[in-house]
């Protein structure tokens, strides 16, 4: 394990396998692309991939630890379900869809707001040596490529346009039809407080390092979103591959299945940062020194709190609005809005949080 090579170049983390074929779906030149035997290789994976693993290896050997692990079953199943969204098209009333995936990519495109934050020389806030730890990459690669991923780069279409052209083969271009900026403000975007906000209040200690805070804080929440999105991603396949119920031959699945294989190393370089986190001693302002584990703890159980609470209700209430008000425009709306509920998952009304 030792031979393993955990220090790498920001050029390295970005680095593109070489691919037989680019991926172009409705038109987008998307990023990513396929081997030779016809695959899908997600983009910036070449050497990222391998370091995430060789790092989590390392972390076990010096800390005797296992990598933090959230299960997508934290969260409950995606809303609307798929009987639901099957119902909505069925009924002739598809918007509510087309608003599910453009909130979805819109919040894909949030997350690129990851590549804005400034690590520095994180060395100063821990006591152990950081030296080829994902954690002294975050800063020299791993943020960028998960921007890029997120929200694109260059000519390459990333997540957030690849869900809207999902969105696009399935309902053949609804946006011509449909008043996207109008869908987003119901939904609650670009207000105050909008989903993929900042949480300004501290939660640790006043002599930890308040930027440290703001990125060990944003990676929890965005780990949670990744792990929920697997839900989405399983709902999402479990519609758009219906060749029967919507068009494009299944391509809009297809492009939903790379988008989820590019989650992968999201996930990973996310929780083996934070475990490194987690299993180090931070340093603060005067020297005083804290256990990685309280502090980790505090951000972590804060932020399932809110993901469950409040941020699940926010989203919740989006859909749920977009639902009514699209079904509310047809005859026969209130039937339709009727029979969407009763096909609500067990146990949990999806009517309650709306
Ligand atoms: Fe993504
Ligand atoms: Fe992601």
């Amino acid at each position: 394990m030792t031979t393993q090579q955990v220090t790498f170049t920001e050029a390295e983390l970005l680095a593109d396998h070489t691919m037989a074929e680019p991926l172009i779906e409705g038109g987008v030149r998307c990023h990513g692309g396929f081997d030779a035997g016809g695959t899908y290789v997600s983009p910036c994976t070449k050497f990222r991939v391998p370091a995430i693993e060789a790092w989590q290896a390392q972390n076990a050997k010096m800390f005797g630890t296992e990598v933090l692990h959230v299960p997508s079953e934290t969260w409950p199943g995606h809303v609307p379900n798929v009987a639901q969204a099957r119902h909505l098209i069925q009924a002739g009333v598809p918007e509510p869809l087309i608003a599910t995936l453009t909130r979805i990519g819109t919040v894909e495109g949030f997350g690129a707001n990851i590549r804005l934050l400034q690590p520095g020389n994180l060395q100063t806030h821990f006591d152990e040596d950081i030296r080829g730890t994902a954690i002294d990459h975050l800063g020299k690669g791993l943020f960028e490529a998960h921007g890029r991923d997120e929200a694109g780069w260059e000519e390459e279409a990333g997540h957030k346009d690849m869900w809207f052209a999902a969105r696009d083969i399935a309902f053949e271009t609804p946006t011509a039809k449909i008043d996207v900026e109008a869908m987003l403000a119901r939904m609650g975007f670009g207000q105050p407080g909008a989903p993929g906000g900042f949480d300004p209040e501290r939660a640790l200690p006043d002599d930890i390092d308040v930027n440290l805070e703001l990125i060990a804080n944003l990676m929890i929440r965005v780990l949670f979103i990744e792990v929920q999105a697997f839900h989405t991603f399983a709902w999402a396949d479990g519609w758009l591959s219906d060749g029967d119920l919507v068009a494009g031959d299944g391509r809009a699945a297809d492009l939903v299945s790379f988008i989820r294989a590019d989650e992968t190393p999201h996930v990973g370089y996310l929780k083996t940062a934070l475990t490194e986190m987690r299993d180090r001693t931070w340093i603060g302002s005067g020297g005083q020194k804290h256990k990685g584990s309280e502090l980790i703890g505090t951000l972590w159980d804060r932020g399932l709190r809110q993901s469950l609470g409040e941020g699940r209700a926010q989203t919740r209430k989006a859909v749920l609005g977009e639902v009514e008000h699209w079904c509310l425009q047809h005859d026969g709306g209130a039937d339709i809005l009727a029979e969407f509920h009763s096909l609500s998952t067990a146990g949990t009304s999806d009517s309650e949080a709306a």
